[in-house]
């Protein structure tokens, strides 16, 4: 399975700040914020990552990111010339995709939770339909919102509803199918002109392809576009680490535990991050002082 990391959008609601900045490139604590969404493609299992961002923004990312060869991943990068949906990444994607199978992670979006990689496996080894994940939030208007049936099963999915008829929020981490390309490029835009990802998700689910895991109460999920949700993230990234002494959202704390790199590797990474507390608990995982 490939990976697609969506990094482009207006990101109007952090302006100023994204006026001249790309959002999924703003500090989440001591992190980039697309390293999140980034660490949750790996711990999928996903090696093959296809990064797409606004024109002005594609050449940070890849001055950030490289091509991914130091972390044992594969970067691939695409424009996205206007900001016209996220079911638009697999239009944008899918030569690159060539029929395979795919996950999306919105470049905004952070999951944190006990046994994920296991849940994100699951998800990706699932050979037919779609797997998104739901979370239950105050203010489903803001988001996609799934409701189920009696027998807990996922009845209808609407985009930002008026009156919405759960609690239960769609995440920005979806696992598709060989067939999503095609799927994607059989969608009309909305009347707000974009390719939505309901709509997509939604002809799985009509077509009893859509599974829909439920994330509990011992998991967290942030979206960071906003300032309060900025800063919310940021403070919850920096209570787990300064508590636990466990990173989140560490690229090359995954790569080393998946085994795509080894303690040299991760030693000169450690090194390159100089006298930062980062820099200090890599050093550590280096020498095995974290198991
Ligand atoms: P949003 O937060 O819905 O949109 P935005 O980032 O443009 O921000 P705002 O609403 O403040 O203007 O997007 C969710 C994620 O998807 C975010 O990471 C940006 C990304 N995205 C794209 O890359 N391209 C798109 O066309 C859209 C709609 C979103």
């Amino acid at each position: 399975m490939k990976g697609i990391l969506l990094a482009g959008g207006s990101g109007t609601r952090l302006h100023p700040m994204t006026l001249a900045a790309s959002k999924q490139l703003l500090p989440v604590y001591d992190k980039p914020m697309v390293y999140y969404p980034l660490t949750t493609l790996m711990l999928a299992g996903i090696r093959d990552i296809l990064i797409i961002s606004t024109p002005a923004d594609l050449p940070q990312f890849r001055r950030l990111l490289g091509d991914g060869a130091r972390l044992g991943l594969r970067f691939s990068y695409a424009e996205q010339p206007k900001p016209e949906g996220i079911a638009q990444a697999f239009v944008i994607g899918r030569e690159w995709l060539a029929g395979e199978a795919c996950a999306l992670a919105l470049g905004d979006n952070l999951i944190f939770a006990d046994h994920l990689s296991q849940l994100l496996q699951a998800a990706a080894a699932r050979p037919v339909g779609a797997t998104v994940f739901a979370y239950r939030v105050r203010d489903p208007e803001r988001y996609g919102v799934v409701s189920f049936d009696t027998a807990g099963r996922a009845s209808d999915i609407v985009e930002k509803p008026a009156a919405p008829q759960s609690n239960w929020a769609v995440t920005g981490l979806y696992f598709y199918d060989a067939r999503v390309s095609d799927l994607a490029a059989s969608i009309a835009p909305s009347a707000r002109g974009e390719l939505e990802i309901t709509d997509l998700n939604r002809r799985y689910l009509e077509q009893g392809n859509l599974h829909v895991e439920r994330l509990g109460r011992g998991c967290a999920w942030l979206d960071a576009g906003t300032p309060d949700s900025l800063l919310q993230a940021a403070t919850f990234v920096q209570t787990i680490q300064s508590r636990q002494g466990m990173l989140v959202g560490c690229p090359e704390e995954v790569a080393f535990r998946l085994g795509y790199t080894d303690a040299a590797a991760l030693r000169a990474q450690a090194q390159g991050l100089g006298k930062t507390d980062l820099g200090r608990m890599l050093a550590e995982l280096a020498e095995g002082a974290h198991e």
